[in-house]
């Protein structure tokens, strides 16, 4: 793990982060109009504020579930193989499930739970990522829903990690590793 200094430069605003959730919201209560209790799957433990935001804005039933996949380690590169280190607590069968991820970045992580998920027969699965760097892309997958698309950097915050620190800005920001 690395121990270089560095800094966080604002990328998206908490604002911004809030005004996307409420436009994606109704954008999802749309899609999933005729359940009756929609599923909605955070990926740990990125995804925690995320769908902590993101469900209190949707006007649906729901209930929330979680489910830990592994893919990196505490540094900055993907593994590529994806290991389940937690899985859901209920049945999926036949309801209508929502996969909530932070970020897609190679899409091993997002290809390998919706593949899982897919083998349980649920009703209906969509799924969803606060961010997105399709440059980064080496597995053809796409959310249905994305936040932002943001260019090739490692970002922090909202949730998000750089080896365990930074989940609990409030906003994205960018690491900058400075001179020591
Ligand atoms: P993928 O399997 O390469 O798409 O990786 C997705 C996972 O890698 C995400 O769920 C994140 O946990 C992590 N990740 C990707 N990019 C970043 C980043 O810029 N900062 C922190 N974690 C990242
Ligand atoms: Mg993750």
């Amino acid at each position: 793990m690395s121990e270089k200094p560095y800094v966080i430069d604002q990328m998206i605003s908490a604002k911004s982060i809030a005004a996307r959730i409420e436009d994606l919201s109704r954008e999802i209560a749309t899609e999933f109009s005729g359940t009756n209790k929609l599923i909605v799957v955070g990926l740990l433990r990125g995804s925690f504020v995320f769908i902590a935001d993101l469900v209190r804005e949707l006007d649906l039933p729901v209930e929330v579930d979680f489910l830990e996949a592994s893919s990196y380690g505490d540094g900055m590169e993907s593994s590529r193989e994806v290991r389940i280190l937690k899985d859901l607590r209920g049945a999926i069968e036949g309801r209508d499930v929502l996969v909530v991820e932070d970020i897609v970045d190679t899409g091993f992580t997002l290809s390998h739970v919706l593949n899982l998920l897919k083998s349980r027969n649920p009703a209906k699965l969509k799924s969803i990522a606060l961010l997105d760097k399709p440059t980064r892309r080496e597995v053809d997958i796409r959310a249905d829903w994305t936040g932002f698309e943001i260019p090739d950097e490692f970002v922090v915050g909202y949730g998000i990690d750089y080896a365990q620190r930074n989940r609990n800005l409030g906003y994205i920001g960018k690491v900058r590793f400075t001179a020591d």
